[in-house]
């Protein structure tokens, strides 16, 4: 696993972004050959998404031949609701892209067999041969996508419950009402995520240090669910200063170390 430390979110956003240009770039998708890229909703990714947009509007990227794979969607509310992640994705990015709305997949909170849903969504991401690369962020309590703590590890997509500490992470997004928040939501599987070519997370602030300790430093545990990133064959982590609150310092020291030998960036 590489730990990759920036100063401050807008460089660790920064250099998200420049890393999945290149990954599009390098990949030369075409029609026949699109590049399949998993994206996460959230306030994390939000400086990477913009950084994306400016990428595509100068023409250094087009996403013309991108696939997208959302991470999860939130049952129990419309789709044109301003929390869904329909509304934060095309709010957020897609609106703002060359991208083709049907190369947009996002898991349907009101499909009628919710079951189905989420077996068409494992099939169809299986239909264009795997994701190439998933973004991802972590919840304070470590979790990815919405795969809460004690979810198996082997998951795939699928109906989960939120837990508390989810749903009061969330309130911010609902007037800090909890009772706005949903409490059910389909989510791609841990299992999921970890069959994508690569998977890169992305964590900052103090409030993520101590899930970034589990996810880094500890075993592979599933009530920390992006520790089993552990297992991948090529995960990377982008952090800012903050995150690292929690980390021993030879840890920090050790993966900027680790950096500084592999500056130039192996894409
Ligand atoms: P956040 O959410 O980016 O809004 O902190 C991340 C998550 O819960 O996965």
């Amino acid at each position: 696993m590489r730990l990759m430390i920036k100063t401050d979110y807008s460089g660790m956003s920064e250099w998200v972004a420049h890393y999945v240009v290149q990954k599009i770039n390098n990949h030369k998708a075409e029609t026949d050959k699109p590049f399949v890229l998993g994206l996460p909703t959230g306030s994390t990714p939000l400086g990477t998404y913009k950084a994306l947009i400016r990428y595509c509007n100068s023409g250094n990227v087009s996403f013309n031949n991108v696939i997208t794979f959302n991470m999860d969607e939130y049952v129990g509310i419309p789709k044109n609701h301003s929390q869904s992640y329909h509304t934060f994705m095309w709010d957020n990015l897609f609106s703002k892209i060359d991208i083709e709305p049907e190369n947009v997949n996002i898991l349907d909170g009101n499909a009628p067999d919710l079951v189905k849903e989420c077996e068409d969504y494992e099939h169809k991401i299986n239909a264009y041969g795997g994701i190439d690369l998933f973004l991802g962020g972590i919840g304070s309590d470590g979790h990815i996508a919405f795969n809460e703590p004690g979810s198996s590890l082997s998951s795939r997509t699928r109906l989960k419950t939120l837990n508390n500490k989810t749903v009061m992470d969330n309130a911010r997004f609902f007037d800090e009402d909890t009772s706005q928040v949903p409490t059910v939501a389909l989510t791609v599987g841990v299992g999921t995520i970890l069959d994508a070519n690569e998977v890169l997370l992305l964590v900052s602030g103090h409030s993520k240090a101590l899930a970034l300790r589990h996810i880094i430093e500890e075993p592979i545990n599933h009530m920390w669910t992006g520790s089993a990133l552990q297992l991948h064959k090529k995960a990377i982590i982008v952090c800012d200063d903050d995150a690292t609150h929690e980390l021993r310092v030879g840890t920090v020291r050790y993966f900027k170390e680790l950096e500084e030998l592999n500056s130039v960036q192996e894409i």
